[in-house]
């Protein structure tokens, strides 16, 4: 099956930096999954991401989405970000409307459709995120798990194919969490692929059926969960052996789940 994206030598500078934020950077991403992403910080996962809705342009190498090279003309752009939604890091990045209702609405408004398609679309994705209480809230006056789930909710609203979302747990309380996991179910079960950056390595462990590596701006293991942990070899070059035993819930005396 071809993957729902390919990265093939990836790099990229950040305007004025003289590091590699991304450097030879290649992975395949599977169709259909739940892929998660990890790395230390600064390892790379916020900028391959926003490379995989055009945000960002490689300097060299070369981003395929279904196959096809990404162009970044203004039409082929707004075509692939119907079909890939992107949940920031920082909700505060995507959300700019004065409310909540038009924050969420702003997507599907730009994608021509009616007014009551628009409602219903605004709806049910405020009410997949629990916050249809916060629908005539003004953006300004939300807590920070709060802004985070309106963020995730314009993304759903737009029903994309592809589902990335940086690090959307973190700020989250552990219901808001589990509603999350199971939009996330339901959205996996449509057949479509989400790809989550996470730090927890019991979302690694339970929830993915694929995982990414990163150091330092490049893809260092892509595969199964239970591959990543027969693999001391990746397990030792990114010091998850050191960590590992200390988050995983199979070791109880260690204390509960870290999500
Ligand atoms: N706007 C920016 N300008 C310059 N450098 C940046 C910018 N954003 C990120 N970087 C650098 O690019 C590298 C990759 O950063 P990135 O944000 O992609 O990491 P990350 O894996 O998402 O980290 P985190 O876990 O902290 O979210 C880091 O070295 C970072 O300092
Ligand atoms: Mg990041």
């Amino acid at each position: 099956m071809i993957p729902v994206f390919e990265f093939k030598d990836v790099c990229f500078q950040y305007p004025g930096h003289d590091e590699f934020a991304l450097q030879g950077f290649n992975v395949k991403l599977p169709q259909g999954e739940k892929i998660a992403v990890v790395g230390r910080n600064g390892s790379g996962k916020s900028t391959f991401f926003l490379h995989c809705n055009g945000l960002y342009r490689p300097n060299s190498g070369g981003v395929f989405f279904k196959g096809e090279s990404l162009a970044y003309d203004r039409k082929a752009l707004r075509q692939l970000r119907q079909q890939v939604g992107l949940a920031f890091q920082n909700p505060d990045d995507q959300i700019f409307s004065a409310n909540v209702f038009q924050d969420i609405s702003f997507g599907p408004l730009n994608l021509d459709l009616d007014e009551d398609e628009v409602r219903h679309r605004v709806q049910s994705a405020a009410e997949a995120c629990g916050i249809t209480h916060l629908l005539q809230r003004p953006t300004h006056a939300l807590s920070g798990g709060e802004k985070a789930r309106v963020a995730l909710a314009g993304v759903l609203a737009m029903e994309p194919e592809v589902l990335i979302a940086d690090e959307p747990m973190t700020s989250l309380d552990p219901w808001a969490r589990l509603s999350i996991f199971e939009i996330f179910e339901r959205f996996h079960e449509q057949g479509k692929t989400i790809v989550m950056a996470t730090h927890s390595l019991s979302v690694v462990r339970y929830w993915s059926s694929y995982v990414i590596v990163l150091q330092a701006g490049r893809v260092t293991f892509s595969g199964t969960p239970k591959e990543l942990l027969n693999n001391p070899r990746v397990l030792e070059e990114t010091g998850l052996s050191k960590i590992w035993w200390k988050v995983d819930p199979a070791f109880p005396e260690n204390g509960a789940a870290d999500f």
